[in-house]
């Protein structure tokens, strides 16, 4: 298909989930632009913008059909900006639904030429989220299957770094 497709999201940090979404959408649309979003609900990021975007960039740079951008402001502005209609959200469990559903009708609203398609994560990545992954590597616990050696490796030299932010405050 002749189609690009925007893949929006915090990706603080990409899981498997989001990048299996993405090698499937490969199969569909010509080129995936990965959107990394500034703004998460008020809640201030782990990973900075440049971190999270770099994360991605490494795990696709093999991949020349896989774009990866930081945006700001509106989705719907950001798509238009792009010369794109397409957007792509990933659905987990039916705990999804309602939110994916308001913020797609919200769009769609705001910009009746924009559609968003749905896929549906592999059952066995339907319990990952980002949160979770932060949790659990915060905390010592293994994500190996979860997440790249990249993200564990980036998260480690992070959390090192805050320890000696604080040793060095008190
Ligand atoms: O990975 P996430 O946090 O579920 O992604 C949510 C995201 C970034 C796609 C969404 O919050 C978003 O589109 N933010 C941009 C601001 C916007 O357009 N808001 C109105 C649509 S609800």
């Amino acid at each position: 298909m002749d189609k690009v497709v925007i893949y929006p999201g915090s990706f603080d940090p990409i899981t498997y989930g989001h990048i299996n979404i993405i090698e499937r959408a490969l199969k569909i649309f010509r080129k995936v632009i990965v959107a990394v979003s500034y703004s998460q609900s008020g809640k201030k990021p782990f990973f900075s913008m440049e971190e999270r975007v770099g994360i991605i960039k490494e795990i696709f740079r093999r991949e020349r059909r896989v774009v990866v951008e930081p945006f700001k402001g509106l989705l719907v502005d950001y798509v238009k900006s792009r010369n794109v209609d397409t957007v792509l959200r990933g659905l987990r469990t039916v705990a999804d639904f309602e939110f994916e559903l308001q913020m797609s009708l919200a769009n769609k609203k705001m910009s009746g030429n924009i559609e968003t398609v749905f896929m549906m994560t592999e059952d066995r990545y339907s319990f990952l989220s980002s949160s979770i992954i932060k949790d659990i590597l915060s905390l010592g616990g293994r994500a190996d299957e979860l997440v790249p050696d990249v993200v564990i490796r980036r998260f480690s030299d992070r959390l090192k770094e805050r320890k000696t932010d604080i040793v060095s405050w008190e």
